[in-house]
């Protein structure tokens, strides 16, 4: 590797196993300057089953939020999601089905494509990993590695039905756990305690293959293994003094770094996924396994992206070119293989950049009315949020509001149809749509629809309008430090300022005794409204699009358009659009329950 040093980045090269090594110092802030480019990623969801909104506020909408500011700062960032095609949750419900594979995985690729869109997450790409492409560069990675002598084959011992001649991987087992003895332990992993742990050492192994339930027989199989081991060193020293990775994610992986990494099989016994790419008799039957797969789909995603642009190499500016800064969003669940393993093969490629930052949320759990505690988003619990419907009924903004104001930034978090209805009421139609609202119509009622120019400004506006950078800088931070739900709040501060300026200057009175004084009254209120429009595109896009067109201001959302919240005010005599509502107040029977 060749890059150099550039500030605040300290570049270890390392010869060492032809390993790459970068080493940050930097903090937020300083990194828009550091970095050229961006890009963001947001875990590839199964194609086994519709996302809902728990998903949405784990890994895509605040990566979302994300890439919107950046592309308001001027950054280039390209933002690249998929479906996750392989794996054991795929062929599970095809059996389950009594269908197939392909059959299930179209079906849900494209209806969870149309959810993103509807709830306004735009990829740049929404690829598949069952694309040809994507297997041709899995098979590329594979053979690197092992080229590298970080694969090797190994001896192993798998569960094996004899009831249905095959073996049983991962999933198709269950049992009781070795450790906490819960009896709905899988094959690896136990969700009741969080252990994982050798198939071999879950006790009473029962087959979950549909119409199956017999118990499985250990056979010898040969397998792939990742060496992790030959990157725990360079893995560790990347991770040193990163206090800007929030705790769950940073603890996540350096708890495996402490238990040491070990050598992990990369390969299964199913024909559902990429085909091991050896002419070795022991491959036949096997297939590389699918969280070795998945996330090389953010790279063949990028591949595909670039394709599109008419510029097929243009992939490398952001996977090979180290002024590119990568981001993973994910749910706590992903942590080890985005933090851990898939840095270790990017390392083994050589010519990679590896992830600067991991974003994990915790999870979002559903509140019932009259029940004390909050639990999964259940299908037979009746508790899934399915998006496209929900934003049918709601719109799509007040469902991010909402989902970003609870986020599961820091812990579990929950939605309930209460809080949803309080918040969404109180906070953006009652502070947001209000102000802007009122803002707006006692202009263009008093003011012949056009801006009014300001006389002289008072203490009180300047402040009101010094309010406008500060809030614009705070927001910024926040989001740069990834603390979403705080940087929403700071946005919505400034609605709160707005409101409380209009209700101290009682424009209502003044147009009697003084038009100027009012007239400077609602050139403020429109300055911050059009700062609303801006600071809140992120957030918000409908809605801030909305705002904007009423208020006449082009292009709030542009590339660069951030660096103009109240740098560029609207000018006297814009014409201002006789408003609607942006946030019509939900009735107490229009939420379930
Ligand atoms: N499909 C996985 C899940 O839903 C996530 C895959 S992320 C990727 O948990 F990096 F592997 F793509
Ligand atoms: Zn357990």
């Amino acid at each position: 590797m060749f890059w150099e040093p550039i500030a605040a980045v300290r570049a270890v090269v390392s010869a060492a196993n032809g390993v790459a090594r970068l080493l940050f110092a930097a903090q937020w802030g300083g990194l828009l300057t550091t970095f050229k480019r961006t890009l963001v990623t947001s875990a590839l969801p199964y194609a086994n089953g519709r996302i809902h909104i728990g998903h949405l506020a784990g890994a895509y909408l605040p990566a979302d939020i994300y890439v919107r500011y950046l592309r308001m700062r001027g950054q280039d960032v390209v933002f690249v999601c998929g479906s996750d095609e392989h794996g054991v949750p795929i062929t599970l419900r095809a059996l389950k089905e009594e269908t197939t594979p392909r059959a299930i995985i179209d079906r849900f690729h494209e209806q969870n494509e149309a959810a993103f869109r509807a709830a306004g997450i735009e990829f740049d790409v929404y690829g598949r990993t069952s694309w040809p492409e994507h297997h041709a560069l899995t098979q590329r990675f594979f053979l690197r590695l092992l080229e590298g002598g970080h694969i090797e084959k190994r001896k192993t011992q798998q569960y094996y039905s004899e009831k249905m001649q095959m073996f049983l991987p991962d999933r198709y087992v269950e049992g009781t756990c070795p450790k906490c003895s819960s009896g709905e332990a899988r094959g690896d992993q136990c969700d009741a305690c969080g252990t994982s742990y050798d198939v071999t050492e879950l006790r009473d192994p029962r087959s979950a293959v549909p119409g199956d339930g017999s118990t499985p027989i250990l056979r010898e199989s040969m397998h792939w293994f990742l060496r992790l081991d030959h990157f725990q060193e360079a893995l560790q020293e990347k991770l040193e003094g990163r206090s800007d990775w929030r705790r769950n994610t940073l603890g996540g992986a350096q708890s495996w770094l402490r238990e040491g990494l070990r050598p992990r099989c990369v390969t299964r016994d199913t024909s559902w996924g990429v085909p091991i790419p050896l002419d070795d008799p022991d491959a036949a039957g096997k297939c590389i396994y699918v969280w070795f797969d998945a996330p090389i789909g953010y790279v063949t995603n990028t591949q595909a992206w670039a394709e599109r642009q008419g510029d097929a190499d243009l992939w490398k500016r952001y996977w090979q070119d180290p002024a590119c800064r990568l981001v993973h969003f994910i749910g706590k669940d992903n942590i080890p293989f985005h933090a851990i393993i898939f840095p270790a093969m990017l390392m083994g490629q050589s010519d990679y950049i590896l992830p600067d930052i991991v974003v994990a949320n915790e999870y979002l759990n559903f509140l019932r009315a009259g029940e004390a505690a909050a639990a999964k988003f259940s299908k037979s619990r009746g508790t899934v949020i399915e998006v496209g419907q929900f934003v049918e009924t709601y719109g799509a903004d007040r469902l991010r509001y909402y989902l970003t104001a609870i986020a599961p930034e820091t812990a579990d978090s929950e939605f309930s149809w209460q809080d949803f209805l309080h918040r969404t009421n109180g906070e953006i139609a009652d502070v947001f749509g209000n102000f802007v609202h009122r803002s707006l119509t006692f202009a263009v009622k008093s003011f012949a629809a056009a801006l009014p120019s300001a006389g002289e400004l008072q203490e009180t506006d300047r402040a009101a309008l010094a309010a406008i950078p500060v809030a614009r800088d705070e927001v910024a931070r926040l989001l740069e430090r990834f603390q979403f739900r705080q940087a929403q709040a700071a946005m919505l501060e400034l609605a709160r300022t707005g409101n409380r300026y209009f209700d101290e200057q009682q424009p209502w009175v003044t147009r009697k005794s003084d038009l100027e004084r009012c007239g400077t009254t609602l050139h403020v209120c429109l300055q911050l409204a059009a700062a609303l429009a801006r600071l809140a595109a992120p957030f918000l896009p409908a809605s801030a699009a909305r705002l904007a067109a009423m208020l006449g201001l082009e292009a709030h959302d542009a590339p660069g358009s951030w660096a103009r919240i109240g740098e560029t005010p609207l000018p006297p005599g814009t014409p201002l659009t006789k408003p609607q509502i942006l946030f019509p107040k939900l009735e107490r029977e229009e939420v379930p329950e």
